[in-house]
């Protein structure tokens, strides 16, 4: 078994792919190795002259090396001109094997085999779907690279941090150099940075505190105003939060100033400000006022009046029965679950059963009572799947935690609580409307319009795991946000003071 060594790219992996051609060498025979698994530069600082990066391969293409360059064994291949763009489309992407994918492609290419081109056969289709991961990278890139002003007169004058999920940033970075002229600009990842000082682009490896650049520029003036403007563009009653999610993927959100805004935005869409057709303070300029009607600012649906006849997804076929929500109507803090498990569908009651002794336990070492709170789950129907005479749980999809968002919204104005407990990941993304991961919010309080939420692991997270050690520390983490939550719900302090002081214990 023979390694080549692939060090820069694409043009490297070309010049060992010819090579191997010419020996004679089989896909079999050989393992690809990877120099480094970002940019392919080993440590030092490359300089590239941008007129230079990207020079498009003629069609029909040739691999050939230019005669003065070329090894002296080597061979040359003509492939098409749509192979040619696969090929180094998908040596952008970073999957494990990427480099012994384009030499069998190319070698059955090199045997005539003309089917390895085509999106049926099984190399060309992963070929396709390389490709298409990259294309997709460099248009997210493209739409999502938000720069920050670094101030007057500093070098570079524009800052940009983004998280690749391929090695696009070259890509992108020649992209941006032909529109923002000779503005300087860096656009740091964390696998490298590219520099554009108006005239040459630069390409880094990361440097050591890479992470420290992520937050970039503190003091931004074009950011504020960017803010204000998205906010004055945002218009409730059309809000559709699938097209928003689906638009703009929720990962890229960290490297979006916008996306702070997004949350508050829609919560208030929810709670009435689709009725007005424009963010408020542009609706009340004078002349300037879009009023839309409840009734025309939302597609008609028949509204079933009661949870038991409620027929919004297809959850309500399977189960015994719709578990509502239970708890004093005054109560100040509401606990969210995800959904009612075995025992709760049987019951017709929230946390009767397994996940509901540990919530309990949790909430006695707390020293809350459990009949001060209200308890519910985001999604109203049990959602199982058979195993023999077991009904076991299954995660409900999202289009079931937003058709059921209807319920969450009815019970959220009707009990105003001033602060809700999210239990697992499900029930925090239901109430933000968004899938968010739950690490990033455990145990820190952040308000909602006017509630406080915090984020806890679900109780059932803590019958999943095989160490008691862990267990423990599972059900303690529950039992601290229980306790700042009840310390907010009952006004034993500021909400800012106590929210720094839980922010800083959590
Ligand atoms: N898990 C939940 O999320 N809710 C329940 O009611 C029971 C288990």
């Amino acid at each position: 078994m023979m390694t080549l060594m692939v060090n820069g790219g694409y043009l490297a992996w070309r010049e060992q792919a010819l090579r191997a051609l010419a020996e004679g060498w089989s896909p079999e025979e050989l393992c690809w190795a990877e120099a480094s698994p970002d940019l392919g530069r080993q440590g030092q600082q490359i300089g590239l002259e941008y007129e230079a990066s990207h020079a498009p391969l003629p069609s029909p293409v040739s691999l050939q090396e230019p005669q003065a360059q070329q090894p002296v064994s080597s061979v040359s291949v003509r492939i098409s001109k749509g192979l040619a763009a696969l090929l180094q489309d998908a040596a952008l992407c970073r999957a494990p094997a990427r480099w012994a994918l384009l030499y069998r492609v190319l070698w059955r290419w090199h045997q005539g085999d003309r089917s390895v081109e085509s999106v049926a056969d099984e190399d060309g289709a992963r070929l396709y779907e390389m490709a298409k991961a990259v294309r997709k990278e460099k248009h997210d890139m493209m739409a999502y690279v938000r720069f920050r002003h670094c101030g007057k007169g500093m070098q570079p004058e524009y800052w940009a941090w983004f998280e690749p999920e391929h090695d696009v940033l070259e890509w992108i970075a020649d992209y941006f150099s032909k529109r923002m002229g000779g503005t300087s600009w860096c656009i740091a990842t964390p696998q490298g940075l590219a520099l554009w000082d108006g005239r040459n682009l630069q390409l880094q490896d990361a440097p050591d505190n890479i992470e420290a650049l992520r937050a970039g520029p503190a003091d931004d003036q074009v950011e504020a105003l960017w803010l204000r403007y998205y906010q004055s563009i945002f218009n409730p009653a059309r809000l559709n939060e699938t097209a928003l999610q689906q638009s703009m993927p929720v990962r890229f959100w960290k490297g979006l100033p916008e996306a702070s805004l997004i949350p508050a935005m829609i919560s208030e869409a929810r709670n009435g400000a689709r009725r007005v057709g424009q963010f408020s303070a542009v609706a009340r300029m004078p002349g300037k006022s879009v009023a839309v009607e409840a009734h025309s600012a939302q597609p008609y649906r028949s509204e079933p009046s009661v949870l038991e006849a409620c027929r919004r997804c297809g959850l309500w076929e399977h189960a015994t029965q719709a578990v509502p929500g239970e708890g004093p109507t005054t109560a100040r803090m509401m606990l969210l679950g995800e959904q009612p498990g075995d025992y709760e569908d049987l019951a017709g009651r929230v946390f009767v059963g397994p996940a509901g002794q540990v919530l309990d336990q949790a909430l006695q070492r707390a020293g809350i009572e459990r009949n001060a709170l209200y308890l519910s789950n985001a999604v109203k129907h049990f959602k199982w799947k058979g195993r023999g005479k077991q009904r076991l749980h299954v995660s409900p999809s999202q289009a079931e935690v937003q058709a059921c968002g209807h319920w969450l919204q009815e019970e959220l104005a009707r009990l105003e609580p001033a602060v809700i407990v999210t239990l697992g990941a499900t029930a925090l993304s239901a109430l933000l409307g968004t899938q968010v991961p739950l690490a990033q919010y455990l145990a820190k309080p952040f308000l909602l319009g006017q509630t406080w939420v915090i984020a806890a692991w679900h109780p059932s997270y803590a019958l999943r795991v095989d160490s008691a050690a862990r267990r423990e520390e599972i059900v303690s983490s529950i039992t601290q946000v229980l306790q700042m939550g009840w310390r907010l719900a009952t006004g034993s302090a500021t909400d800012e003071g106590l929210a720094a002081g839980i922010n800083s214990a959590a």
